[in-house]
């Protein structure tokens, strides 16, 4: 088969670890296996735009964001196009104008970098099967998923599925260290739209990237024992999921998310991306939870922001203790309303 020119469309969510990633080896493989949820309103669409090109010596791409050139973004693509030209020969064939945006405001401090590069993973996947039709679909989720981890570790989790696991564990079927795969267990309906709702505390750049902070465990003095217990955290959310223990799964999902931060307290050198308002966003759910009983609990991302998770039935109660209680330490009071979606949508 051979294609001149054409264009796709797809949207990726961004994701939210339960069991965090944080520490990999070579070629993008995880040093401990990670799960998340999928999210469903915050997301990037990409289209790509590509035609055949006389001379195929080199990679030829523009990127527009939001319609204009983004040229500070352009080495990072060249890298990604770099390591993924192996399992996609076709590339040096054909110019492309990638041209992205986000459904979430940019410079929110929400890594747009899981829902960006699986969005850039599927457009590529969709030519790599218009080149070859005979593909199956398991074949094409798979392979897209491959590619996207590639581009960022996290972002094979953003191409199928609510809930997502990437990394080799023995009790969970069909899991590998290479994609992500949906979480092929039970899953108890206490999850059911689970509900993120998104604390904007600093929409500022990070001063240390994901990158320098997962290096930073290869010399890190805890790491071994960390890694070990991403592996028994991903064992207890397997039953919690199961069974639909909230208390459970709010203690494996807290200890998780500072545990994250305390690797990077624990790092030489040493760094803290929680501010002080992060502090006092954690103090008041525990507070809430505490006096209400309701399951409501957080989770960090490599940043300052914070997750509010909770199921959808205790909504209403939620929203209000958020608006009356935790608004006053965002940023501009700003928050975003998230729930659990289920991967990246060709349009
Ligand atoms: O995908 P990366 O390399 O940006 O790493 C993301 C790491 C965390 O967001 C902190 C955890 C995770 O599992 O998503």
């Amino acid at each position: 088969q051979t294609i001149e020119s054409g264009s796709f469309q797809w949207s990726a969510p961004s994701n939210i670890a339960l069991v965090k990633y944080w520490g990999k080896k070579d070629n993008q493989i995880p040093a401990n296996p990670s799960v998340s949820f999928t999210l469903n309103n915050c997301k990037t669409i990409t289209k790509l735009v590509f035609a055949k090109k006389e001379k195929q010596d080199i990679f030829s791409f523009d990127l527009l964001f939001e319609g204009k050139p983004k040229e500070d973004f352009k080495p990072k693509i060249l890298k990604f196009l770099e390591r993924i030209e192996i399992y996609l020969p076709f590339l040096k064939e054909y110019h492309f104008t990638i041209d992205t945006e986000n459904t979430f405001p940019h410079s929110s401090g929400i890594a747009s970098s899981a829902s960006g590069m699986a969005a850039l993973a599927m457009n590529l996947m969709s030519l790599e099967k218009a080149l070859n039709p005979e593909m199956t679909e398991a074949y094409f989720y798979q392979k897209a998923s491959l590619l996207a981890r590639l581009g960022s570790g996290s972002a094979c989790r953003s191409v199928k599925g609510q809930v997502v696991v990437w990394g080799n564990q023995a009790n969970i079927e069909g899991s590998s260290d290479l994609y992500g795969v949906e979480f092929p267990n039970a899953i108890h309906d206490n999850f059911n739209n689970f509900q993120d709702t998104i604390l904007l505390v600093d929409k500022g750049e990070k001063q240390v990237s994901s990158t320098v902070g997962h290096d930073l465990m290869h010399a890190h003095p805890y790491a071994e024992r960390r890694f070990e217990q991403a592996h028994e955290n991903l064992d207890k959310l397997n039953a919690i999921f199961e069974s639909g223990n909230l208390d459970e799964f709010i203690k494996v999902v807290e200890s998780e998310a500072l545990t994250l931060h305390a690797m990077m307290m624990t790092s030489m050198p040493y760094f803290i991306l929680m501010k002080p308002n992060t502090l006092q966003i954690i103090n008041a759910i525990w507070k809430f939870r505490s006096a209400t009983k309701i399951p409501v609990c957080f989770t960090l991302d490599a940043g300052a922001n914070v997750h509010v998770l909770y199921p959808e039935n205790v909504s209403e109660k939620v929203l209000q203790f958020i608006k009356d209680e935790l608004v006053g330490f965002c940023q501009n009071g700003q928050y975003l309303c998230d729930e659990i979606g289920s991967g990246a949508i060709k349009l």
